[in-house]
């Protein structure tokens, strides 16, 4: 039976390489997994992914485009690989959105449950794994990466922030988890790379 799994997280927890590693385990049980990322997924919802990282935008705008490109990615290719019996692993989902626009840009909550509401009535992750790090910690590690260069000119608008933006944004998480806690698999992020390994095959063998 097709499932459909998120991964979540600060930027800088590691997600993205846990994703990788997580779904080619998956595939080597023989599954058929779609990888697929937020903002992005399908060819109009990465041109909208190229703005949002880089164009200052209005806070209201930058939840609308959010979700405009959510959209185009639930209907395109999320329910088509699904209907399919596909496995479906999204680096990002609507819980960014709570997080980033919500929690670290302060858009109403409750307009955020409605947008929810009308982009994916019927959709909601099977399972979120959400990577949980202290913020100073995915700090130092988006700044040691290569991407960020000398002088942070590469990062993103996003990646851009200060630290008590993300602090935000970890906490909107948190409410997230507290409001649905059935659905989520909070990892420590913190702990090496091994460790947080070890974690992923438990919740493959569970699952
Ligand atoms: P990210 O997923 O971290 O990709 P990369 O690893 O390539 O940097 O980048 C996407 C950025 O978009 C991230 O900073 C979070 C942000 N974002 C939101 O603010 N709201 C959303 O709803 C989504 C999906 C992403």
């Amino acid at each position: 039976m097709s499932k459909f799994i998120t991964f979540e997280g600060v930027d800088g927890a590691g997600k993205s390489t846990h994703l990788a590693w997580f779904a080619e385990a998956l595939r080597q049980r023989g599954l058929d997994v779609v990888v697929t990322r937020e903002p992005g997924g399908t060819p109009l919802g990465e041109q909208l992914r190229e703005i949002l990282l880089h164009q200052p935008m209005s806070i209201g705008t930058e939840t609308l485009l959010m979700f405009a490109a959510r959209l185009e990615h639930v209907e395109q290719v999320i329910k088509p690989a699904l209907g399919a019996g596909k496995w479906v692993i999204s680096d990002r989902f609507s819980d960014a959105s709570f997080a980033y626009q919500g929690g670290g840009r302060g858009m109403d909550w409750d307009k955020l449950r409605q947008l929810e509401q009308w982009v994916h009535p019927d959709l909601q992750p099977d399972l979120t794994l959400f990577f949980d790090v202290p913020v100073e910690v995915a700090r130092k590690r988006l700044r040691m990466s290569d991407r960020a260069g000398t002088n942070n000119t590469s990062l993103d608008r996003f990646e851009q922030e200060q630290s008590d933006f993300f602090e935000r944004v970890r906490a909107g998480y948190h409410k997230r988890v507290q409001q649905n806690p059935h659905r989520y698999v909070v990892i420590d992020a913190a702990q090496s790379l091994e460790t947080v390994k070890d974690k992923l095959q438990e919740v493959i063998s569970a699952i």
